[in-house]
């Protein structure tokens, strides 16, 4: 039998985190061995509190470690109004029975990076404040990790939280910065690849009909996100961070890549919290950044209805 990939989550769960965890969590060639948990979507006591409760409704007891619960220098709004005050729909559910860990999110980073030497899979699907604290403690981490998979950014500039900022960037930009100019090579989701990847609504209702028990968690706490969706988007249905998760699952499900570098504005009286890439190769700086232009749609969409229990056709 093939040996599975450690896989560490660094996530803010929100609705489609959610989808993510349950992609990995699905996955047999993946081991998930700790979630690290982001302040984000919702303030940090949900999305510890969202996670938790994620992996009971798994049946996993996966880690789950805390991590910094303010942006590493401003303050920064969350995006409550996408996924509910409690980032779960507030659907009211009863909290998980386990507590998270000791150890913060920052130091479990760099613990298993160490003991899976140049195996670990690391997947960031939040704001990337706990991310950069690791590798400020830690420099080597970049060479300890076999690849860092990002959802975030936004690469021509089309923003989803400010004119140019995507939400994860945006909300600590001085982090993603850190991070960016960290890690020598990474990987990207963008916001605008997830544009360009939605699924139909009434498709989606149809597998959250036909799934397991996990359909039915997650059709309840994204029920009033799909609602606030279907007003601004139209009849497709679009989960960033499950298109991240399906890169990082399955590299070659990645069609269309493209090496670049990007940086990160962390000033700009428009543009705080942009990725800026180097399309031209203006800037003569090394690319760092693999940026997933277009990945494999069905194979995607397959991967969704196996995390929701979808009996296969
Ligand atoms: C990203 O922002 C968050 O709201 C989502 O969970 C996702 O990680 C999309 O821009
Ligand atoms: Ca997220």
């Amino acid at each position: 039998m093939r040996e599975t990939i450690p896989l560490l989550i660094d996530t803010d769960p929100g609705v489609d985190d959610a989808l993510a965890l349950l992609m990995a969590f699905d996955d047999p060639a993946h081991r998930v061995v700790a979630l690290t948990i982001a302040a984000g979507n919702v303030g940090l006591v949900h999305t510890v509190a969202n996670a938790l409760k994620l992996c009971e409704v798994v049946g996993t007891d996966v880690p789950v470690h805390a991590g910094c619960p303010v942006p590493l220098v401003y303050p920064s709004g969350d995006a409550a109004f996408v996924h509910g005050n409690d980032g779960f729909g507030d659907i009211g559910y009863q909290p998980a029975q386990r507590a998270a860990e000791h150890e913060h999110a920052a130091l479990a980073i760099i613990r298993h990076a160490r003991e899976q030497r140049g195996k670990l899979c690391l997947v960031a699907l939040g704001p990337l404040t706990n991310l950069a604290l690791a590798v400020r403690l830690e420099p080597a981490l970049p060479s300890l990790v076999a690849r860092l998979v990002v959802m975030g950014g936004a690469v021509t500039g089309q923003g989803n939280t400010t004119v140019a900022a995507e939400f994860n960037i945006g909300f600590d930009p001085e982090a993603a910065r850190v991070v960016f100019e960290a890690f020598p090579a990474f990987e990207i989701v963008d916001w605008e690849a997830v544009l360009r990847h939605g699924f139909l609504h009434a498709a989606f209702e149809a597998w959250l009909a036909t799934g397991d028990a996990r359909a039915r968690f997650y059709d309840a706490i994204s029920r009033k996100t799909r609602a606030w969706a279907g007003d601004r988007r139209g009849d497709h249905w679009h989960s960033a961070d499950a298109l991240a998760m399906a890169v990082a699952l399955q590299p070659d499900s990645s069609l269309h890549s493209e090496l670049r570098h990007v940086g990160v504005e962390t000033e700009g009286r428009l543009t705080r919290g942009a990725t800026v890439v180097d399309w031209a190769g203006r800037g003569g700086q090394a690319a760092n950044a693999r940026i997933h232009l277009a990945v494999d749609q069905p194979a995607f969409e397959a991967r969704i209805r196996s995390a929701l229990g979808v009996p296969v056709a």
